[in-house]
């Protein structure tokens, strides 16, 4: 088999909370604790979960805008942790990032074309009179024209201006685009035209995506595979018709009760967990997820969950599954 694009071992991220006149550190914000996956070349990794558990973080580690406390990160063969200058300037070029808010991300005072340019200034890609063919062909290949080059990101609607955030991503011809919460700031009428662009590009272009959202559907039809991640750890990670159909963590089972279920003949348990996550500078011992697990055991409090795969292809972190683990 073939090496995977990303490999991710034993992630962290911790920041630090100061607190007093001193702004001494006086405890830690367990962001991202303990976090291993890997995502293959062309599919789509789905990663889910409630606000707070570390989706982002993630995202941002992988995009080397922030650095792990700890871990280890493979990409294309190579150990991002350990790159020479020119590797990690091919690194940024290979990585690129579609955010939630494209309103946000672009400079509301440069043109489209300027802020499809900026990418290959940056990176010195192509000759200049090339750029501003790339950028349109980029505007075309998403849907746009030539003739919005010349126009300010407030000129357009959100799913246009998405389109753009998708098109400045693509510019210097990257293999893994991180997409955090892409289509969640758009009405859902939209999000249906962006994702389906996102996927006739992934095709087009062999993209390996990373897909993050908050629920599960959204994430359902455009990933191959999905992660489910609840206070800074992943708990499960199979195959997306899997994930939908067999969920085995409890947490994932209340997360797929909030989904309508499309065919009425198919029933599935409804699990309902109550109260609030609870925070991750202190986060709950043994499984963090026991404070509000309906199927709560006695070891749930005390030992920490292994995550591990429980059938070909399905890893799951709950002690309910300990017995069909390979010993
Ligand atoms: N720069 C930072 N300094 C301190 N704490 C941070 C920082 N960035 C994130 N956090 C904290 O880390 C945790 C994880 O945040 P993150 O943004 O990764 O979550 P998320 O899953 O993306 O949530 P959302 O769905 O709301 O986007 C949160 O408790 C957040 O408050
Ligand atoms: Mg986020």
């Amino acid at each position: 088999m073939n090496e995977p694009l990303l490999r991710v071992e034993g992630l962290k991220k911790y920041f630090p909370i100061r607190s007093g006149l001193f702004s001494r550190v006086s405890g830690q914000v367990k962001a991202v604790d303990d976090v291993s996956f890997v995502v293959n070349e062309g599919e789509t990794l789905g990663i889910v979960g409630e606000s707070g558990c570390g989706k982002s973080t993630t995202g941002r580690m992988l995009m080397r805008l922030l650095d792990p406390t700890e871990g280890k990160m493979q990409f294309n063969g190579k150990d991002m942790m350990k790159l020479s200058d020119s590797e990690m300037r091919a690194a940024r070029r290979d990585i690129q990032m579609v955010f939630q808010d494209p309103y946000a991300s672009l400079n509301p005072r440069h043109t489209v074309e300027r802020i499809l340019m900026e990418p290959l200034n940056v990176h010195n890609i192509g000759k200049p009179e090339d750029r501003k063919k790339k950028v349109y062909d980029l505007l075309e290949i998403v849907g746009l024209s030539a003739y919005h080059a010349k126009r300010y990101p407030h000129q357009f609607s959100g799913g246009q201006r998405q389109r753009i955030g998708i098109a400045r991503a693509l510019m210097t011809n990257p293999k893994l685009i991180i997409a955090d919460e892409p289509v969640s700031a758009l009405d859902v009428s939209i999000q249906a035209q962006v994702l389906n662009l996102m996927q006739d590009l992934q095709e087009e272009l062999n993209l390996t995506y990373i897909f993050i959202a908050h629920d599960l559907g959204v994430v359902r039809h455009i990933s191959d595979r999905v992660a489910v991640m609840y206070l800074g750890q992943m708990v499960e990670l199979t195959d997306s018709e899997t994930l939908y159909d067999k969920p085995l963590h409890p947490y994932t089972q209340a997360l797929l009760s909030a989904v309508p279920v499309p065919d009425p003949e198919f029933e599935r348990e409804q699990v309902v967990i109550s109260g609030d996550v609870p925070s991750p500078a202190n986060p709950p011992s043994g499984c963090r997820f026991h404070t509000r697990c309906p199927f709560r055991m006695d070891i749930c409090d005390k030992v920490v969950p292994k995550f591990a795969e429980v059938q070909s292809g399905h890893s799951v972190a709950c002690h309910l599954y300990e017995e069909s683990r390979p010993q």
